[in-house]
């Protein structure tokens, strides 16, 4: 949570802080300042509520003036959003100032310290004043020397976070420390930047410097200097990053949700193009699992958060129906804690679209002590998960900024997939029809979903009907039940309509108690196999008068009968349909939300990047 930038170069930081920022809104966006070193000290400028309400009517045409800043979009945790809780936070002695992602698990007990034994007062509840306190005094005991005062108050802080500090007598220097919360350095000519993700700093560079945990990093216009926690420099060669400006913008499109949904057809190829060779075979380059490894797991196990963790659901599918392994699938905050049969018999996939979600990170470190081999399925290249696994297959999705994720789920499935091709094949138990004819399905995916998109004026129309209902369901059986959990989370974390999804055998069982005629229910039914089953369940809902929406294959007519309304998916193997299937539950909460006149990419409460337990 919380987004950081920081510029240091010969041109003004202001305007260009104030610009990545933007870019890092989907990170937190509840209040958002800017520091910068002027002539006469350092000049804060700092608000409550999205940058364009707030900080940047505040600075309106008045751009702060100088060359090296820092600046801050929050996501609140310690103290509500107001503008004295938000970044940047200056010391007591007005010469530092610092933002900061993550948090600081120890800082009362700091605080109290300071309190008691220096007198220092403080303005706001965060845990950052705290940290810029300390470093303070750090700064004037030792000779005014920042860097010393970073690294010394770094070792003493507990929790999980990246900071950035700026010194009114310590001229266009920033100095930085990342502790378990991203943070990244670009380089440019007679100038340099840091920032919490990549989007904003690609306006300016395409060369970046992953800083890991426990580095200092120092930025001036033309040094980049990582040091590690023992005060060693360490030398480090940049990473090109392949995303462009466009990849991070709007490009015409209302919501950056909506852009996203419509660059899946391209985002699902991308990625089968990078695992698949021209024979149809799925290659897994860089990952190094062995048939000898393959027949040392007995087991593999799913671990993520969310709409990812959904994307699990489908993965332990395809593993265990494609490559014959039994599959145990966790929500990543509950893996830890249950004291999990995990050792080095287990292949663990950690799926995280971000890379940085910290209950996905902390699950990863349990498998990996316990002795898992640890394969992750990431969008973000370089990001925590990404680095502190054995083997990355990254999804290719490109940068999703909107907070509802849509491409990046899409793109996990085809990677679970390719997963689960790639092991069957290698532990013999799939037939090369079955294979071949797989990877024609997968490959047969984007211009079906372009098919699928062409329907949006139609969902649209439908969620024009019933945007004002209070509640919906969302069912299915076997893998149309793991998409209804998706398409659930998709309407109520944009929409704030209380959707609730539930495998379809499983509601006579309670949940039925609660169909009424004014219910609505999404239906999936998009799996021949199950096709009667789901049929029953219909007209089960049916029987109460309730509004049904089925979702099927375009030969299933007979559901229309039964139904309110039928959206139809291209003809497809049943394996594959949740790629296809999700599309119009993702285009329906958005223009659920879009008529609800909902702020779609930035829904309240939520953050992106979810780097708090
Ligand atoms: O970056 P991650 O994939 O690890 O994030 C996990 C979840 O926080 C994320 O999928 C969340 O559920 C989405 N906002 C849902 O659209």
């Amino acid at each position: 949570m919380c987004g950081i930038v920081g510029y240091v170069g010969n041109n003004q930081a202001c305007e260009i802080i104030l610009d990545g920022l933007k870019k890092l809104e989907y990170r937190g966006y509840d209040s958002a300042g800017i520091a910068v070193q002027g002539k006469k000290g350092i000049v804060l400028k700092k608000k409550k509520g999205e940058i364009k309400d707030g900080l940047e009517k505040l600075l309106g045409s008045n751009m702060i003036t100088g060359t090296c800043g820092i600046g801050h979009t929050r996501w609140a945790t310690h103290g509500v959003p107001s503008d004295v809780n938000s970044h940047p936070h200056k010391d007591y002695y007005d010469e530092l100032a610092i933002v900061h992602n993550g948090i600081v698990e120890n800082y009362a007990e700091l605080k109290a310290n300071l309190s008691s034994k220096y007198g220092i007062k403080f303005k706001s509840q965060t845990d950052t004043e705290v940290i810029v306190n300390l470093i303070s005094l750090e700064y004037r005991k030792n000779g005014r020397d920042l860097e010393k005062a970073v690294m010394k108050v770094a070792k003493d802080l507990k929790g999980a976070f990246s900071i950035a500090v700026i010194a009114k007598d310590v001229p266009q220097k920033i100095v930085a420390y990342r502790k378990n919360a991203p943070l990244i350095v670009g380089a440019g000519s007679k100038f340099n930047l840091l920032a919490s993700d990549i989007p904003a700093l690609l306006k300016y560079t395409n060369d970046i410097y992953l800083i890991e945990n426990d580095e200092m990093v120092v930025i001036t216009p033309d040094e980049v200097r990582i040091v590690n926690s023992k005060g060693k420099r360490v030398a480090r060669d940049t990473m090109k990053v392949t995303w462009s400006m466009e990849d991070a913008e709007k490009g015409g499109y209302d919501h950056f949700m909506l852009k996203e949904i419509y660059e899946q057809p391209n985002a699902v190829k991308e990625t089968l193009m990078r695992r698949l060779d021209a024979k149809g075979k799925v290659n897994l380059d860089g990952i190094s699992i062995t048939k000898a490894d393959l027949k040392k797991y007995d087991k593999v196990c799913i671990v993520a958060c969310g709409t990812a963790y959904h994307a699990g659901l489908v993965g332990k599918y395809a593993i265990e129906r494609i490559a014959k392994i039994p599959v145990e699938i966790d929500v990543a905050s509950e893996f830890r804690y249950r004291d999990p049969f995990v050792d080095d018999h287990t292949l663990f996939i950690a799926i995280s679209q971000s890379g940085e979600t910290t209950d996905t990170l902390e699950a990863l470190r349990e498998a990996k002590r316990k002795g898992a081999r640890i394969l992750s399925v990431v969008n973000v290249v370089g990001s925590s998960v990404a680095r502190e696994s054995d083997d990355v297959f990254y999804t290719w999705a490109g940068p999703e900024i909107a907070v509802a994720s849509t491409k990046a789920y899409t793109t996990q499935l085809v990677c679970m997939y390719l997963i689960a091709l790639y092991l069957a094949d290698k532990k013999g138990v799939i037939s090369a029809a079955k294979y071949n004819n797989l990877v024609k399905e997968l490959k047969a995916i984007p211009k079906k979903m372009e098919e699928v998109l062409k329907t949006a004026k139609d969902i649209e129309k439908l969620a024009k009907l019933l945007y004002n209902r209070t509640q919906m369901f969302f069912i299915g059986r076997g893998l149309d039940s793991a998409v209804a959990y998706e398409g659930s989370l998709k309407l109520k974390e944009i929409s704030y309509i209380n959707s609730f999804a539930i495998a379809a055998g499983e509601l006579k069982h309670g949940t039925i108690a609660l169909m009424e005629p004014e219910t609505i229910v999404i239906a999936l039914a998009t799996q021949d196999a199950l096709y009667d089953k789901m049929f029953s369940n219909i007209e089960e809902i049916k029987a109460r008068y309730s509004h049904i929406v089925a979702i099927t294959k375009e030969w299933h007519k007979d559901i229309k009968k039964k139904s309110n309304e039928v959206i139809y998916i291209p003809k497809c193997d049943d394996d594959v349909t949740p790629i296809l299937s999700v599309v119009p539950l993702q285009l329906f909460a958005y223009y659920v939300a879009k008529e609800n006149g909902e702020n779609i990419d930035k829904p309240r409460n939520l953050a992106k990047s979810v780097t708090v337990e």
